[in-house]
Protein backbone atom coordinates (compact mmCIF):
# COMPACT_ATOMS: atom_id res chain seq x y z
CA UNK A 1 0.00 0.00 0.00
CA UNK A 2 1.05 3.59 -1.10
CA UNK A 3 1.30 5.73 2.31
CA UNK A 4 2.20 9.53 0.76
CA UNK A 5 -0.17 9.50 -2.06
CA UNK A 6 0.58 12.97 -4.06
CA UNK A 7 -1.36 14.14 -6.46
CA UNK A 8 0.04 14.51 -9.85
CA UNK A 9 -1.54 17.59 -12.11
CA UNK A 10 0.57 18.10 -15.31
CA UNK A 11 0.67 15.47 -18.31
CA UNK A 12 4.45 15.49 -17.91
CA UNK A 13 4.30 14.67 -14.42
CA UNK A 14 1.81 12.19 -14.94
CA UNK A 15 3.89 10.18 -17.74
CA UNK A 16 7.06 10.38 -15.28
CA UNK A 17 4.57 8.98 -12.70
CA UNK A 18 2.52 6.53 -14.94
CA UNK A 19 5.99 5.12 -16.76
CA UNK A 20 7.48 3.75 -12.99
CA UNK A 21 3.86 1.80 -12.39
CA UNK A 22 4.27 -2.06 -12.56
CA UNK A 23 1.55 -3.62 -15.22
CA UNK A 24 -1.18 -3.94 -15.60
CA UNK A 25 -2.50 -0.56 -14.61
CA UNK A 26 -6.40 -0.22 -13.82
CA UNK A 27 -7.72 3.24 -14.10
CA UNK A 28 -10.72 4.36 -12.38
CA UNK A 29 -12.08 8.10 -13.73
CA UNK A 30 -14.13 10.08 -11.34
CA UNK A 31 -15.45 13.44 -10.74
CA UNK A 32 -14.10 13.35 -6.60
CA UNK A 33 -16.08 13.82 -3.32
CA UNK A 34 -15.58 10.07 -3.25
CA UNK A 35 -18.13 7.73 -1.30
CA UNK A 36 -18.12 3.80 -1.07
CA UNK A 37 -19.08 3.30 -4.68
CA UNK A 38 -16.41 4.90 -5.91
CA UNK A 39 -14.16 3.41 -3.48
CA UNK A 40 -15.60 -0.27 -4.20
CA UNK A 41 -13.97 0.46 -8.73
CA UNK A 42 -10.68 1.28 -6.13
CA UNK A 43 -10.64 -1.61 -4.38
CA UNK A 44 -11.65 -4.11 -7.58
CA UNK A 45 -9.09 -2.89 -9.47
CA UNK A 46 -6.55 -3.06 -6.87
CA UNK A 47 -7.66 -6.87 -6.84
CA UNK A 48 -7.56 -7.26 -9.92
CA UNK A 49 -4.42 -4.88 -11.19
CA UNK A 50 -0.56 -3.86 -9.97
CA UNK A 51 -1.17 -0.87 -10.38
CA UNK A 52 -4.37 1.63 -9.40
CA UNK A 53 -4.67 4.97 -11.02
CA UNK A 54 -7.77 7.31 -10.29
CA UNK A 55 -8.60 10.97 -11.64
CA UNK A 56 -10.46 13.45 -9.98
CA UNK A 57 -11.48 15.99 -12.82
CA UNK A 58 -15.03 17.70 -12.40
CA UNK A 59 -15.37 17.84 -16.13
CA UNK A 60 -17.10 21.06 -17.44
CA UNK A 61 -18.29 19.81 -20.35
CA UNK A 62 -20.41 17.16 -19.46
CA UNK A 63 -22.29 19.84 -17.33
CA UNK A 64 -25.06 21.91 -19.01
CA UNK A 65 -24.66 25.94 -18.75
CA UNK A 66 -27.93 25.77 -16.02
CA UNK A 67 -26.37 22.79 -14.14
CA UNK A 68 -24.14 22.61 -10.58
CA UNK A 69 -20.96 22.43 -11.76
CA UNK A 70 -20.08 25.63 -9.54
CA UNK A 71 -21.84 23.83 -6.86
CA UNK A 72 -20.09 20.22 -7.13
CA UNK A 73 -19.22 19.05 -4.41
CA UNK A 74 -15.07 19.11 -3.40
CA UNK A 75 -12.90 18.10 -1.16
CA UNK A 76 -9.57 16.91 -2.27
CA UNK A 77 -7.29 16.29 0.67
CA UNK A 78 -10.53 14.37 2.07
CA UNK A 79 -10.50 12.24 -0.90
CA UNK A 80 -6.64 11.89 -1.12
CA UNK A 81 -7.31 9.91 2.64
CA UNK A 82 -9.85 7.77 1.44
CA UNK A 83 -7.60 6.85 -1.86
CA UNK A 84 -4.54 6.00 0.31
CA UNK A 85 -6.92 3.54 2.47
CA UNK A 86 -8.29 2.13 -0.26
CA UNK A 87 -4.36 1.37 -2.08
CA UNK A 88 -4.25 3.47 -4.85
CA UNK A 89 -0.72 3.94 -6.14
CA UNK A 90 -1.16 7.23 -8.28
CA UNK A 91 -3.62 9.96 -8.29
CA UNK A 92 -4.18 12.36 -11.42
CA UNK A 93 -5.88 15.74 -10.58
CA UNK A 94 -5.81 17.77 -14.02
CA UNK A 95 -6.82 21.39 -13.98
CA UNK A 96 -9.21 22.82 -16.72
CA UNK A 97 -6.10 24.03 -18.79
CA UNK A 98 -4.70 20.64 -19.15
CA UNK A 99 -8.26 19.05 -20.35
CA UNK A 100 -9.33 21.82 -22.59
CA UNK A 101 -6.50 24.02 -23.95
CA UNK A 102 -7.26 27.20 -25.57
CA UNK A 103 -8.27 27.07 -29.23
CA UNK A 104 -10.39 23.29 -27.88
CA UNK A 105 -12.08 21.87 -30.82
CA UNK A 106 -12.09 18.23 -31.36
CA UNK A 107 -15.05 15.94 -29.70
CA UNK A 108 -15.65 12.21 -29.39
CA UNK A 109 -19.27 11.55 -30.16
CA UNK A 110 -20.99 8.24 -29.74
CA UNK A 111 -23.79 8.25 -32.41
CA UNK A 112 -27.78 6.45 -31.60
CA UNK A 113 -26.75 5.16 -28.05
CA UNK A 114 -26.53 8.85 -26.31
CA UNK A 115 -29.86 10.09 -27.88
CA UNK A 116 -32.44 8.47 -25.17
CA UNK A 117 -32.30 8.45 -21.50
CA UNK A 118 -29.64 10.52 -19.87
CA UNK A 119 -28.97 11.73 -23.26
CA UNK A 120 -32.39 13.21 -23.96
CA UNK A 121 -32.51 14.92 -21.04
CA UNK A 122 -28.96 16.28 -21.09
CA UNK A 123 -27.57 17.09 -24.32
CA UNK A 124 -24.26 17.12 -25.07
CA UNK A 125 -23.84 15.61 -21.62
CA UNK A 126 -22.39 12.39 -23.18
CA UNK A 127 -20.11 14.23 -26.14
CA UNK A 128 -18.60 15.83 -22.62
CA UNK A 129 -18.23 12.36 -20.98
CA UNK A 130 -16.59 10.47 -24.00
CA UNK A 131 -14.15 13.42 -24.64
CA UNK A 132 -12.91 13.62 -21.09
CA UNK A 133 -12.82 9.61 -20.53
CA UNK A 134 -10.66 9.53 -24.00
CA UNK A 135 -8.45 12.03 -23.14
CA UNK A 136 -8.26 10.47 -20.00
CA UNK A 137 -7.04 7.03 -21.09
CA UNK A 138 -4.82 8.85 -23.34
CA UNK A 139 -3.26 9.84 -20.59
CA UNK A 140 -3.38 6.99 -18.13
CA UNK A 141 -3.14 4.37 -20.78
CA UNK A 142 -4.42 1.97 -18.41
CA UNK A 143 -5.06 -2.30 -19.52
CA UNK A 144 -7.77 -2.00 -17.76
CA UNK A 145 -10.80 1.26 -16.96
CA UNK A 146 -13.77 0.75 -14.45
CA UNK A 147 -17.03 2.08 -14.37
CA UNK A 148 -20.12 1.89 -12.10
CA UNK A 149 -23.25 0.31 -13.25
CA UNK A 150 -25.16 3.49 -11.48
CA UNK A 151 -24.61 5.53 -14.44
CA UNK A 152 -25.76 2.71 -16.71
CA UNK A 153 -25.83 4.32 -19.91
CA UNK A 154 -22.69 5.83 -19.46
CA UNK A 155 -21.15 2.45 -18.94
CA UNK A 156 -23.07 1.58 -21.89
CA UNK A 157 -21.78 4.38 -24.04
CA UNK A 158 -18.20 3.87 -22.96
CA UNK A 159 -18.23 0.27 -23.99
CA UNK A 160 -19.05 1.37 -27.35
CA UNK A 161 -16.93 4.01 -27.72
CA UNK A 162 -13.84 1.33 -26.72
CA UNK A 163 -14.99 -0.85 -29.96
CA UNK A 164 -15.75 1.56 -32.52
CA UNK A 165 -11.99 3.31 -31.81
CA UNK A 166 -10.66 0.44 -31.01
CA UNK A 167 -9.13 1.51 -27.72
CA UNK A 168 -6.48 -0.87 -26.34
CA UNK A 169 -8.74 -1.03 -22.61
CA UNK A 170 -10.82 -3.41 -21.28
CA UNK A 171 -14.25 -2.12 -19.38
CA UNK A 172 -14.83 -3.66 -16.54
CA UNK A 173 -18.93 -2.67 -15.49
CA UNK A 174 -19.05 -2.57 -11.20
CA UNK A 175 -22.10 -3.22 -9.47
CA UNK A 176 -23.77 -0.44 -7.47
CA UNK A 177 -22.86 0.27 -3.84
CA UNK A 178 -26.21 1.58 -1.85
CA UNK A 179 -26.89 2.87 1.57
CA UNK A 180 -28.67 0.61 4.00
CA UNK A 181 -32.24 1.48 3.01
CA UNK A 182 -31.40 1.05 -0.87
CA UNK A 183 -30.38 4.90 -2.05
CA UNK A 184 -27.64 4.22 -4.57
CA UNK A 185 -24.73 6.00 -3.03
CA UNK A 186 -23.93 9.27 -5.22
CA UNK A 187 -22.27 12.65 -4.48
CA UNK A 188 -25.64 14.59 -5.22
CA UNK A 189 -27.29 12.64 -2.25
CA UNK A 190 -25.19 15.59 -0.47
CA UNK A 191 -28.05 17.99 -2.11
CA UNK A 192 -30.74 16.44 -0.03
CA UNK A 193 -32.55 17.66 3.20
CA UNK A 194 -33.96 15.16 5.86
CA UNK A 195 -37.16 14.83 4.38
CA UNK A 196 -36.08 14.44 0.71
CA UNK A 197 -33.38 12.23 1.72
CA UNK A 198 -36.41 9.60 3.35
CA UNK A 199 -38.48 10.68 -0.09
CA UNK A 200 -35.57 9.22 -2.03
CA UNK A 201 -36.14 5.74 -0.81
CA UNK A 202 -38.50 5.66 -3.50
CA UNK A 203 -36.11 5.26 -6.23
CA UNK A 204 -35.37 1.82 -4.96
CA UNK A 205 -38.83 1.17 -3.75
CA UNK A 206 -40.05 1.33 -7.01
CA UNK A 207 -37.25 -0.62 -8.96
CA UNK A 208 -37.59 -3.26 -6.26
CA UNK A 209 -41.50 -3.66 -6.89
CA UNK A 210 -41.27 -3.91 -10.54
CA UNK A 211 -38.34 -6.62 -10.01
CA UNK A 212 -40.50 -8.72 -7.88
CA UNK A 213 -43.46 -8.72 -10.35
CA UNK A 214 -40.53 -9.46 -13.10
CA UNK A 215 -39.71 -12.37 -10.86
CA UNK A 216 -43.29 -13.59 -10.70
CA UNK A 217 -43.26 -13.69 -14.10
CA UNK A 218 -44.38 -10.15 -15.63
CA UNK A 219 -42.99 -9.66 -18.96
CA UNK A 220 -44.89 -6.65 -20.12
CA UNK A 221 -42.38 -3.87 -20.31
CA UNK A 222 -45.73 -0.95 -20.13
CA UNK A 223 -46.76 -3.11 -16.88
CA UNK A 224 -42.99 -2.90 -15.15
CA UNK A 225 -42.53 0.87 -16.11
CA UNK A 226 -46.54 1.53 -14.59
CA UNK A 227 -45.33 -0.06 -10.86
CA UNK A 228 -42.23 2.76 -10.79
CA UNK A 229 -44.38 5.35 -11.88
CA UNK A 230 -47.03 4.32 -9.84
CA UNK A 231 -45.31 4.32 -6.82
CA UNK A 232 -42.89 7.40 -7.64
CA UNK A 233 -46.24 9.35 -8.14
CA UNK A 234 -47.76 8.48 -4.60
CA UNK A 235 -44.74 9.96 -3.06
CA UNK A 236 -45.42 14.33 -2.97
CA UNK A 237 -41.69 14.79 -2.90
CA UNK A 238 -40.48 13.29 -5.83
CA UNK A 239 -41.21 14.11 -9.23
CA UNK A 240 -40.24 11.04 -11.78
CA UNK A 241 -38.72 11.92 -14.84
CA UNK A 242 -38.42 8.92 -16.88
CA UNK A 243 -38.96 5.34 -16.37
CA UNK A 244 -37.33 3.08 -18.74
CA UNK A 245 -37.52 -0.18 -19.39
CA UNK A 246 -34.91 -0.90 -22.64
CA UNK A 247 -32.68 -3.41 -24.28
CA UNK A 248 -29.47 -3.53 -21.48
CA UNK A 249 -27.11 -2.93 -24.87
CA UNK A 250 -29.32 -1.06 -27.60
CA UNK A 251 -31.40 1.07 -24.84
CA UNK A 252 -34.16 0.59 -27.37
CA UNK A 253 -37.66 0.58 -25.33
CA UNK A 254 -39.22 -2.83 -25.32
CA UNK A 255 -43.07 -4.30 -25.54
CA UNK A 256 -42.10 -7.05 -23.90
CA UNK A 257 -38.80 -8.47 -21.98
CA UNK A 258 -36.87 -11.56 -22.97
CA UNK A 259 -33.62 -10.76 -22.81
CA UNK A 260 -31.10 -8.94 -20.52
CA UNK A 261 -33.15 -5.64 -19.91
CA UNK A 262 -32.11 -2.44 -18.26
CA UNK A 263 -35.15 -1.11 -15.85
CA UNK A 264 -33.96 2.76 -15.45
CA UNK A 265 -35.41 6.06 -14.30
CA UNK A 266 -34.83 9.85 -13.25
CA UNK A 267 -36.56 11.75 -10.61
CA UNK A 268 -36.15 15.04 -9.24
CA UNK A 269 -36.15 15.23 -5.63
CA UNK A 270 -36.92 19.03 -4.90
CA UNK A 271 -34.20 20.41 -7.03
CA UNK A 272 -32.27 17.18 -6.79
CA UNK A 273 -31.95 15.06 -9.89
CA UNK A 274 -31.57 11.67 -9.07
CA UNK A 275 -30.66 8.29 -11.20
CA UNK A 276 -31.36 4.50 -10.51
CA UNK A 277 -31.54 1.31 -12.44
CA UNK A 278 -32.11 -2.30 -11.61
CA UNK A 279 -30.86 -5.12 -14.45
CA UNK A 280 -33.27 -7.70 -15.33
CA UNK A 281 -31.80 -11.05 -16.76
P1 LIG B 1 -18.52 10.22 -10.98
O1 LIG B 1 -19.95 10.61 -10.93
O2 LIG B 1 -17.57 10.78 -9.98
O3 LIG B 1 -18.46 8.65 -10.93
C1 LIG B 1 -17.24 7.97 -11.10
C2 LIG B 1 -17.53 6.49 -11.25
O4 LIG B 1 -18.13 5.99 -10.05
C3 LIG B 1 -18.54 6.21 -12.39
O5 LIG B 1 -18.10 5.08 -13.13
C4 LIG B 1 -19.82 5.92 -11.63
O6 LIG B 1 -20.71 5.08 -12.33
C5 LIG B 1 -19.28 5.24 -10.39
N1 LIG B 1 -20.26 5.28 -9.30
C6 LIG B 1 -20.90 6.38 -8.82
N2 LIG B 1 -21.78 6.02 -7.85
C7 LIG B 1 -21.69 4.67 -7.72
C8 LIG B 1 -22.35 3.70 -6.89
N3 LIG B 1 -23.27 4.05 -6.01
N4 LIG B 1 -22.00 2.41 -7.04
C9 LIG B 1 -21.06 2.04 -7.96
N5 LIG B 1 -20.42 2.91 -8.77
C10 LIG B 1 -20.72 4.21 -8.66
O7 LIG B 1 -19.16 9.25 -13.75
C11 LIG B 1 -18.41 10.20 -13.64
O8 LIG B 1 -17.91 10.63 -12.43
C12 LIG B 1 -17.91 11.01 -14.83
O9 LIG B 1 -18.91 11.02 -15.82
C13 LIG B 1 -16.57 10.50 -15.41
C14 LIG B 1 -16.70 9.07 -15.94
C15 LIG B 1 -15.47 10.58 -14.36
C16 LIG B 1 -16.18 11.41 -16.61
O10 LIG B 1 -16.07 12.73 -16.22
Amino acid sequence: MNNSLLPVTSLDDLRIARAALDEPVGFVPTMGYLHAGHLSLVERARRECASVVVSIFVNPTQFAPTDDLDAYPRDLERDTRLLEEAGADLLWTPTPEVMYPPGFQTWVEVETLTRPLEGARRPGHFRGVTTVVTKLFNGVQPQRAYFGQKDAQQAAVIRRMVRDLNMPVEIVVCPIVRERDGLAMSSRNTYLDPDERQAATVLYRSLSAAKSAYEEGERNADTLRGIVAEIVNAEPLAKLQYVSCADYDTLEELKTVTGKTLLSMAVHIGTTRLIDNFVLE
